[in-house]
């Protein structure tokens, strides 16, 4: 009588078939898991790879379109909003901002940001007074931006502009708060 134990199914007399198949298979799920997960990363990283190859959109600046100042008065600051498209690889929205314009001759203007340089609250231009004021901690600015009252630490910052056929455009941007030197945030 022999003493080897018949195969059975994919096992052999030591067993080394199933052994063999189970690895195969433990292989090949691996490389399953392995294509998939590349696959989702490629897929979910192709925006964030276009953000890094091509951040223009991004980061550049550029000149949107605030409006007609021919109808402004000349030394009297004017708020005016104007909406700008902003976003990311992932979804893009339309943010509205507003700049207080100076104009100074109807082919000279000053434009601020509408940002206070102390904390980042919104200020307004008090007419009787003739200055800018600061509701949250009562900076006071003149006409030209220029700190005379509060705790604000530097004027308030101008914004990049053109004029073109009597339309404003601006380069909207913000700058850090609470710092002394006006530093793009
Ligand atoms: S945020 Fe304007 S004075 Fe503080």
């Amino acid at each position: 009588m022999s003493d080897t134990v018949p195969a059975h199914g994919n096992r052999d007399e030591t067993g080394r078939e199933r052994e063999d198949d189970s690895v195969t298979r433990r292989k090949f799920f691996k490389v399953v898991i392995g294509v998939t997960a590349f696959l989702n990363g490629l897929i979910l990283g192709i925006p964030f790879l276009r953000a890094i190859i091509n951040p223009a959109p991004l980061q550049k600046l550029s000149y949107t379109e605030v409006g007609d100042i021919g109808s402004l008065p000349i030394g009297e600051p004017q708020d005016m909003n104007f909406a700008m498209r902003s976003g990311d690889a992932y979804r893009h929205e339309e943010v509205i901002h507003s700049v207080w314009v100076v104009k100074h001759s109807p082919a000279e203007v000053t434009v601020f940001s509408p940002i206070c340089t102390h904390l980042g609250c919104h200020y307004k231009w008090n007419p009787q007074a003739g200055h800018f004021e600061c509701p949250c901690h009562g900076s006071v600015f003149t006409i030209t931006g220029k700190v005379i009252g509060g705790p604000a630490p530097r004027p308030l910052d101008t914004l990049p502009h053109k004029l073109e056929k009597g339309k404003l455009f601006v380069e909207w941007e913000r700058f850090k708060v609470g710092v002394s030197e006006k530093v793009r945030a």
